[in-house]
């Protein structure tokens, strides 16, 4: 379908950055909000972007005028109505969603895609609300939205295929990176990520160790672009919190944050903003880099192992539910994670037939998360042993 005009519905953090990304690809963009001053700030923010761009000489100040033109400011329902696409970035309520979608569904031509930029909540539970489930999908941005490159795309239980096209197609118009991924809670970045981040807190309690040992072990051998519990800081730890929740009753123990995390948050201990998360910190625009490895080497080779492979077990986890594709996964972790390699290919670089031993001793050893997957299995029996067979989860061609 063609896109002629969009609404982002909610001009708070992610809701302006949205609207910036369709200003930018010249797509016309009416951005709605309840609130006329949240909207005045939205204006201010999305102007200095652009001023950004021009400052850099990327962008000529006549064609920024033109940008900055296609924004519609509104506070009004009517402003909506001939808009072929809306994105909801409205808080993360699903009473609140599925209000804000019957709205939309009155308002919008019946055709009219309506998409939500939802964190966790369940896109074919807001589909429910509309007389139109298969013209509902999920358009997931990353924070923060202007650079983040990756947009999960995802389909509910009635998502018309045409739809997931139209929006893959859109949000290459915008120069990001659409992954698709079939409904399930978490998508696939957060799902994987706080999977890992689940075993890291299991692994700190255990070995009763700071925050400061494990990231700095995290980012100093560059499994991720900043340690865990900085990230954990500056995402919001009652964030995390309800993700993890949310994830563990849909997928049971293995997403258990343990309870450090809850009594932090139960302190108000809520990360950057609030001064005091897993680290204290002076301003809030003040993160601390981790400081030296302090942990014994067994140690650290444990917690790389332990992170590294419940990233991939539950990447595979993903992929044999079919939600979504090896390779689908890999360029969500890195681009929507910050991950150096996406999972499936680190494991071909490994070694399929060492990834496979080490999980087969760390299931003796901790459980049945880390059971080896049956596709790895097959892999393996099959001599696909990664990069140095040629062929893995990718193929590897020597030239
Ligand atoms: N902030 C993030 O890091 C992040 C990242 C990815 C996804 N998300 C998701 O994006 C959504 C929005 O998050 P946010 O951080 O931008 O929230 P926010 O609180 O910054 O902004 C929400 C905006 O929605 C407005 N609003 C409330 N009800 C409305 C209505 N009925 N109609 C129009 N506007 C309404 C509010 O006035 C507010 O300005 C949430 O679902 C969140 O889970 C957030």
């Amino acid at each position: 379908m063609y896109v002629k005009k969009v609404a982002v519905v909610g001009a708070g953090t992610m809701g302006a950055d949205i609207a910036y990304n369709f200003a930018m690809a010249n797509i016309p963009v009416v951005l709605r909000d309840v609130d006329s001053k949240i909207l005045s700030k939205a204006q201010e923010h999305i102007w200095d972007l652009i001023q950004g761009r021009v400052a850099k000489g990327r962008l000529g100040s006549a064609d920024a005028e033109k940008r900055f033109g296609q924004i519609q400011f509104s506070t009004q329902d009517d402003d909506l109505r001939d808009t072929s696409l809306a994105i909801e970035a409205v808080p993360e309520s699903l009473q609140l969603k599925q209000q804000v979608f019957r709205e939309l569904d009155r308002l919008l031509p019946p055709l009219a895609i309506l998409a939500s930029n939802t964190s966790a909540l369940s896109i074919s539970e807001m589909a429910n609300a509309t007389t139109r489930p298969e013209r509902v999908a999920g358009m997931h941005f990353f924070y923060p939205a202007h650079t983040m490159k990756l947009v999960e795309i995802i389909s509910g239980d009635e998502t018309d295929q045409e739809v997931v096209t139209t929006l893959v197609r859109l949000s290459e118009e915008l120069r990001k990176i659409p992954v698709v991924v079939q409904e399930c809670p978490g998508f696939v970045v957060n799902r994987i990520l706080m999977a890992s981040l689940a075993e890291a807190l299991r692994f700190k309690s255990e070995k009763h160790l700071n925050p400061q040992d494990i990231d700095a072990v995290v980012s100093g051998r560059k499994l991720a672009p900043m340690g865990l519990f900085t990230l954990v800081d500056a995402l919001g730890l009652d964030i995390a919190w309800d993700v993890a929740q949310i994830l563990k009753r849909a997928y049971g123990d293995r997403f258990d944050p343990g309870t450090e995390l809850g009594e932090l948050v139960r302190q108000h201990h809520l990360g950057v903003k609030t001064g005091q998360g897993f680290y204290s910190y002076q301003s809030a625009s003040q993160v601390k880099p981790p400081g030296p490895v302090s942990m014994s080497a067994e140690q650290q080779e444990e917690l790389i192992d332990r992170f590294t492979l419940s990233l991939f077990m539950e990447a595979s986890r993903l992929v044999e539910e079919g939600r979504a594709s090896e390779r689908s996964v890999d360029i969500a972790m890195r681009a929507g994670a910050g991950l150096p390699m996406g999972p499936f290919a680190a494991a071909d670089k490994i070694g399929l037939d060492v990834v496979y031993n080490k999980l087969k001793e760390m299931s003796h050893r901790f459980g049945e998360r880390f059971t080896p997957p049956s596709s790895l299995a097959q892999m393996v029996g099959r001599g696909q042993l990664g990069e140095k067979t040629g062929r893995g989860y990718f193929y590897y061609k020597k030239i």
